[in-house]
């Protein structure tokens, strides 16, 4: 009853903050709004035009956890998740100052094949095949519950972190964590040097809701920590650079075209007569035609501790959304397990899947209607 009075208590405060802060960012011209907003049809963080900071968070549920307890899990998270995102401190907060800041922070969730099997109810997603260019690390692969966090300020996405996994403690534990970064504005260029990002469908569109979104609001994550091979990558020159992907690395556009935006013309030969884009090349051999089957990629880079010798530890956390794993994804991943010219400087060395469930209204929580008895 206690919890509940709190809880009630709660969701005024977030509302009068909530207002408090929409009206300080219409005030101020030329500024995006430091909330994105929590409760929705859909979860945000996948459609939201994506921040600098990153971290992905993969917890196990502790055996035991069974569909009741998850439910308290998934309750106390969302209602933490709800305060975080619009800057009010969850309960029991011990730095509520940090929280003020919301930095446009986006928590959002995902449930992975052991999370369906604890509640005794039959998952969306399963774990990917082998491909042969793997080189998978338990450490950075698998998990129960994902939680992917993204906020303008590293500070914002820390706090959020330590509140979560605190209030997660008594029923699950850390697998992993990987934090990543983009830029936070501007063309996006990951760790190799390239435009990335150029053939996505774009972020509110109705090509984008056919790639991304499931009639339900609900949607699917593939997690791939893909290592780059940056000391190989730089013995190459820019023509071959290129040639591996098929675009330009100046300004991305293809080894076709003029500017970022142009198709690709994978028919288009030169003076020899072999085609300027091969078909090896990485854009040749992701590209999919049907609106349907594409996939929406919302990356980030990682660069951790070189190795003593100073060779990196560095990559891409890749994070693709789509309807259907099984469908859109693994066609894609299997071309470029058979032949992608890319393949010599790029390795996975982590895998994980998740159903990413519908968002919720105001009171609800996000998983409800999965678990509801
Ligand atoms: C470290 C790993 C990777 C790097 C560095 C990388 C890099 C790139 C670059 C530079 C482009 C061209 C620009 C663009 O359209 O964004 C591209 C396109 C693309 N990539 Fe990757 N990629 C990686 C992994 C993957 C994986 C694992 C998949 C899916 C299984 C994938 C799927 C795609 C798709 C679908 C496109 C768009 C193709 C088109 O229609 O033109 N990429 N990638």
């Amino acid at each position: 009853m206690r919890r509940r009075t709190l809880l009630a208590g709660g969701a005024l405060t977030l509302t009068a903050a909530t207002t408090a802060a929409c009206a300080t960012a219409k005030s101020t011209v030329d500024t995006k709004p430091p909330v994105v907003p929590f409760y929705g049809p859909r979860q945000a963080g996948i459609e939201t035009a994506a921040p600098a900071n990153a971290t992905f968070l993969a917890l196990d549920l502790k055996a035991g956890t069974d569909r009741a307890a998850l439910a308290r899990l998934l309750r106390l998270l969302t209602d933490d998740a709800a305060r975080l995102t619009q800057g009010v401190a969850p309960l029991a907060d011990g730095q509520p100052e940090l929280a003020r800041s919301p930095a446009r922070l986006t928590v959002t969730f995902g449930f992975g094949p052991g999370l369906f099997d604890a509640a005794g109810r039959p998952g969306p997603v399963q774990q990917l095949p082998a491909f042969t260019v793997d080189r998978l690390q338990p450490r950075w692969s698998g998990g129960d519950l994902l939680l992917q966090l993204c906020a303008d300020d590293p500070l914002t996405v820390a706090h959020a972190q330590r509140m979560l996994v605190k209030d997660s403690r008594a029923f699950a534990t850390v697998r992993w964590v990987q934090r990543g970064f983009r830029r936070g504005a501007g063309p996006q260029r990951n760790v190799l040097g390239q435009v990335d990002g150029t053939a996505n469908p774009q972020p509110g569109t109705d090509a984008f809701a056919r790639a991304v979104w499931n009639d339900d609001g609900g949607t699917t994550l593939v997690l791939r920590r893909i290592r780059a091979e940056l000391e190989t990558w730089d013995a190459v020159d820019t023509v071959g650079k290129e040639f591996a992907v098929g675009r330009r690395l100046s300004d991305g556009a293809p080894l076709t075209g003029r500017a970022e935006h142009d198709p690709l013309d994978l028919a288009a030969k030169n003076a020899d007569g072999l085609p300027v884009i091969s078909e090896f090349a990485h854009a040749a051999r992701a590209h999919v035609t049907d609106e349907r089957l594409r996939i929406f990629r919302r990356p980030y880079n990682y660069d951790e501790t070189p190795g003593a010798d100073g060779t990196p530890d560095a990559g891409l956390i890749f994070a693709s959304f789509q309807r259907d794993v099984v469908r859109q994804f693994v066609p894609v991943q299997r071309r470029l397990d058979e032949a992608d010219l890319l393949n010599e400087w790029i390795t996975p060395i982590g895998s994980a899947v998740f159903a990413v469930p519908p968002g919720c209204g105001e009171g609800g929580w996000v998983g409800e209607r999965l678990l509801a008895a």
